[in-house]
């Protein structure tokens, strides 16, 4: 048998009604704030994300899908959405309209990672972003409506926590003092650390293996290095979500796995679980970084698949379920048959969920089926029922019984 691979999930139909409801709910969010729907392609030439999320990040260096295509070009399945929001921007000449640009995505990416709890290798993100801002309004603004989604899907125990990382401005001093702190003891780092001491130290801060965490304990923190601008840039943030009584932690840890990040970064944190669930920051410089004009921009994405796992965990709202067939139409007969098919198709045209026999059943089997699959009306028809244009309507749940014409607006009416 072939098996999916690794890190991959089928999301079956009896689960993908809770996804769809995910995304419905978080939709209606982003189309509130002024978002604005964009695709861009599963893949793209590789250098766009050695060049946007930086060829010194995890992401870049061991995860990601990068093979050759038949015309030897390097391409790439993407592995966040940010870097093709971007380039799509530029590419398509959206700097030349009404600023900012407001984009959520609903996507798959994909990551090389070692599989575990709420780490897959495809895995879904919701994303937002907006490109042409460099106000702090804007971050609260984002923050605000990240906050809102999360909390739309009553998850319990996920905290907000905030940081800022500075400008290459600030980080240029902060950089300096890491190395001095990170040098002394840079033999005893893992291999890669090492490599990244000289292009990227402060990617050292992220590093996962324990030895490494251990020797970071005491490092100095960026949030006492950022210049003017940043430090009051965060100090407005900070004071406008008070003032919205959004609640957050500041953890001067947060460095983000992606180079493109700049002044403010934020995660929501699910503490039962763990694992982050929804992680953004401003990347002031990626516009230009790919190409284009100097352009502020900031952004998030809600890893879906975690937020789905934590939801199925919490909820079983009665508004979440898998939608079942308004009526069932059983027939016995050709002549009724094809009535049947008539009028399924004619209640369908009227925005009614109706089931009637296509698989060839025996009226004993259709009714079992029609019991199985949770129908909340049963109708039966025969020869007389067609001619008399007249039968019984039956509440599955209650076992009531009524007359019913077997016209379209005396059908709905009686299924109301
Ligand atoms: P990220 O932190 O790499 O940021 O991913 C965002 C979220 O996607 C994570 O917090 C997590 O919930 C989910 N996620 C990441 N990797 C996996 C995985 N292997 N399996 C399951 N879920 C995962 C970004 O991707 C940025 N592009 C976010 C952003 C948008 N920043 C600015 N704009």
């Amino acid at each position: 048998m072939i098996q999916k691979p690794k890190g991959t999930k089928d999301i079956l139909p009896r689960d993908s009604y809770k996804w769809a409801y995910v995304e419905e709910k978080a939709k209606e969010i982003l189309e509130n704030y002024g978002f604005k729907e964009i695709r861009v392609p599963v893949f793209e030439n590789t250098e766009l994300f050695e060049r946007g999320v930086g060829d010194t990040t995890d992401v870049v260096q061991k995860e990601m899908y990068t093979f050759l295509d038949k015309g030897n070009r390097s391409i790439t399945l993407r592995p966040e959405g940010t870097a093709g929001a971007v380039r799509a921007y530029i590419e398509n000449g959206m700097a030349s309209l009404p600023s900012p640009i407001k984009m959520w995505y609903m996507m798959p990416m994909y990551r090389y990672e070692n599989v575990q709890k709420g780490r897959y290798r495809e895995f879904r993100q919701i994303g937002a972003e907006i490109i042409g801002t460099a106000s702090y309004k804007a971050d609260v603004e984002l923050i605000c409506m990240a906050d809102q989604i999360i909390k739309k899907f009553n998850i319990p125990g996920v905290t907000l926590n905030i940081n800022s990382i500075g400008c290459p401005v600030c980080r240029k001093k902060y950089q300096e003092a890491l190395k001095a702190f990170i040098g002394s003891n840079i033999e005893k780092y893992c291999d890669t650390c090492k490599t990244r001491f000289e292009k990227n130290p402060m990617r050292i801060l992220d590093c996962k293996e324990k030895k490494c965490k251990e020797l970071n304990q005491g490092a100095p923190v960026i949030l006492d290095y950022l210049c003017e601008e940043c430090s009051t840039h965060f100090e407005n943030v900070k004071k406008a979500l008070e003032k919205l009584g959004i609640e957050y932690v500041i953890d001067s840890g947060i460095v983000r796995g992606l180079d493109y990040y700049t002044k403010t970064v934020f995660e929501f944190v699910s503490d039962t679980e763990g694992y982050t669930v929804l992680a953004g920051g401003r990347y002031d410089g990626l516009v230009e970084e790919l190409g284009g004009q100097k352009t502020e921009a900031i952004g998030f994405a809600m890893g879906e698949d975690r937020l789905i796992d934590i939801f199925e965990k919490y909820n079983e709202t009665n508004d979440v379920k898998m939608r079942v067939p308004d009526l069932y139409i059983a027939s016995i007969g050709k002549l009724a048959e094809e009535y049947a098919q008539y009028l399924a198709l004619k209640l369908r045209k009227n925005g009614i969920y109706v089931e009637t026999d296509i698989c060839e059943r025996s009226m004993k089997a259709s009714l079992k089926y029609a019991d199985k699959t949770g129908s909340k009306f049963l109708i039966v028809i025969g020869e007389d029922e067609v001619n008399n244009k007249n039968a019984k309507i039956k509440n599955m749940v209650t076992g009531e019984e009524k007359e019913v014409e077997l016209n379209i607006d005396e059908i709905i009416s009686k299924l109301k």
